[in-house]
């Protein structure tokens, strides 16, 4: 009867929690990347109940409940587990899947992930062979450092038509798993050959650090430039990001966003360690949510030509919806960030990224696209929404020079625009200081969680399990950093159960983001859940902090069990004197 994982993880994936809320209960934005509205489970007059877009969570501050996309349908539906999963496939298109058996197929993905590792090795390998020799001279051609073939793992796809598939025949793989792994394709003859052959190959390495799937570049012109890996059950490349592995742990506490594998490798030998690509697809919902839950900053720089204007506009709306910071790059004098670089240097490619930001222009691009400008109703829409964007605008010659543009787009006086703008402002300006008023007044202890507010036996411990917790969601490869530490160390039995879930999930390569783990949970469990993630993260030094959270939680054991010791003294000597007295 268990649905399989991957299925619950596209489905939530494709269940965005602000629309699906949306349809429910009405949401606005207020302070921070969350949204708010009137808790739909108690009755309240101002709003209390938060969904955060970022983590794909809600929690209410007043009633503390909480949890993902799956719980909520559950919650506000009345449904068991397996009719809210139903009614949520309908509603994204997909259909419910047949029974399987989840061992099976979490064995299967197991051994793709190893056949990918022994395959990326392999190609890596080549190119010390006579085999990647071509491939060798490529990356020389395009200057790739020797140090960034390593980093990336890079490697050679011989020009042979079976070369990869008989050294894994070799190790034993079958020719089924090197068709699932989407490493050979079968043939007329009924034989297999290579998908990958006399290409550049770039292995795309997930967050955890497991090899998932390979993108092959041509070594030259031809057709297709790249090759990817198909979809595999261990490869979706909607939800996945060249470059993640490297990126994520950069201290520059910024995601850049490009599009080629080429400008990553570029940008990392440059110094910018945090570039990463989508592979080949233009940007999805995934991407971005995959995204922010490492930084809230992005920095888009996409190729120079119209297509990547074009791109990044509509990735700026995506980034937004979720809440992120989000800036444009604008390449000069080049096609890409690659170029760029090699023509006029790291530093140059420095000044780029502290000019760019989310122009305005931007901006008011991507409001136009919106709108029928043809039709008088589509140009006061346009209207409406691009005089507020302009009114959020600080510099003023540069409000009175779009409000020409957008005089001119709508048909109208720039004088009706000013007004408009005006207007917007003081709306605007109003509304922010009654923000600020009711701020102000709200006392702290009324936005702390009421009905599901933790409770621990030992809160010096408690700060450093919830924090594990947070760290392995933020970062699953850190799961396998956690050495002995089992649930019974917890103090809370709660964390310690959460703690378990989340690093099984995490080590067997399953998906732990918020919803996922929280569907798993019973709605108690999923609101203590909600309050703990309300807590901000960090991503920088990590590793560090899991580290000194594991200390702590080892210490505080530590100290309690000489603590009950203590104790049990105590009462022995009570009881003696006791008798004797
Ligand atoms: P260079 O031209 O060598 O600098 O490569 P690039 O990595 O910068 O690629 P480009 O800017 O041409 O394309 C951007 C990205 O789109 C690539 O990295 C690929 O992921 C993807 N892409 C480009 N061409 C193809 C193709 O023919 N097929 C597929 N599936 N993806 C492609
Ligand atoms: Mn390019």
């Amino acid at each position: 009867m268990a649905i399989p994982d991957s299925f619950l993880e596209e489905l939530v994936s494709r269940s965005d929690i602000v629309d699906v809320v949306s349809e429910y209960v009405p949401l606005t934005k207020r302070s921070g990347s969350n949204l708010f509205g009137l808790c739909p489970f108690h009755s309240e007059k101002t709003p209390s109940f938060s969904v955060a877009p970022d983590k794909q969570i809600y929690h209410c501050f007043g009633c503390g409940k909480g949890g993902g996309v799956i719980n909520f349908i559950m919650e506000i539906e009345n449904l068991p587990f397996r009719d809210a999963v139903a009614l949520l496939a309908r509603r994204a298109g997909m259909e419910m899947p047949e029974d399987d058996t989840p061992g099976e197929l979490r064995s299967k993905r197991a051994r793709i992930l190893q056949l990918n590792r022994d395959a990326a090795r392999f190609f890596y390998e080549n190119l010390s062979r006579p085999d990647g020799a071509a491939a060798v001279e490529y990356i020389n051609r395009r200057g790739i450092a020797a140090a960034m073939v390593k980093r990336f793992g890079l490697g050679a796809a011989p020009d042979k038509w079976t070369g990869l598939s008989d050294a894994m025949l070799d190790m034993g793989y079958t020719v089924g798993e090197l068709a699932d792994a989407g490493l050979v394709k079968r043939g007329r003859n009924g034989g297999i050959y290579d998908t990958f052959r006399n290409r550049l190959i770039f292995p795309v390495i997930d967050a955890r650090g497991s090899v998932i799937g390979f993108s092959g570049r041509i070594l030259g012109d031809g057709e297709p430039k790249y090759l990817n890996s198909p979809d595999t059950p261990v490869f979706t490349k909607s939800r996945n990001l060249f470059a993640l592995n490297l990126a994520k742990k950069s201290k520059r506490g910024m995601f850049i966003l490009v599009e080629g594998n080429v400008d990553v490798v570029s940008l990392h030998q440059a110094g910018f360690d945090c570039a990463v690509a989508s592979l080949g697809t233009s940007l999805t919902p995934e991407q971005v949510l995959l995204m922010s839950r490492y930084t809230k900053n992005v920095v888009i720089a996409y190729d120079a030509d119209s297509a990547g204007v074009k791109a990044a506009q509509r990735a700026i709306g995506m980034f937004e919806k979720t809440g992120m910071n989000v800036r444009v790059l604008r390449i000069e004098g080049a096609k890409d960030p690659d170029e760029f670089i090699k023509k006029n240097g790291a530093d140059a490619f420095s000044v780029l990224l502290d000019k760019s930001e989310n122009h305005t222009e931007y901006k008011l691009m991507s409001i136009r696209a919106k709108h029928d400008l043809n039709t008088d109703d589509g140009r006061l829409d346009y209207l409406k929404e691009a005089t507020e964007m302009l009114a959020q605008v600080s510099n003023a010659v540069e409000r009175e020079i779009y409000a020409r543009h957008v005089a001119d787009d709508a048909e109208v006086s720039v004088e009706a625009v000013k007004t408009e703008v005006d207007k917007a402002g003081r709306r605007l300006r109003a509304i922010r200081k009654k923000q600020r008023e009711r701020q102000n007044m709200r006392p702290e202890a009324a936005i702390q969680p009421a009905a599901s507010s933790l409770r621990y036996e030992n809160p010096a411990s408690a700060a450093a399990e919830e924090g594990i917790v947070r760290l392995i969601i933020m970062d699953p490869s850190l799961a396998f950093k956690t050495g002995e530490l089992k649930k019974e160390d917890f103090t809370s039995p709660f964390l310690g159960k959460i703690f378990e879930t989340v690093r099984g999930r995490a080590q067997a390569g399953e998906d732990v983001s918020p919803p996922l783990v929280a569907a798993g949970l019973t709605a108690d469990e999923a609101a203590q859940f909600t309050t703990l993630m309300q807590r901000p993260v960090s991503a920088a030094n990590a590793a560090q902090a899991l580290g000194d959270y594991i200390d702590k939680i080892k210490t505080e054991k530590l100290k309690n069990s000489a603590g009950r010791d203590l104790l049990a003294v105590r009462e022995r000597l009570r009881e003696k004197k006791g008798f004797g007295g």
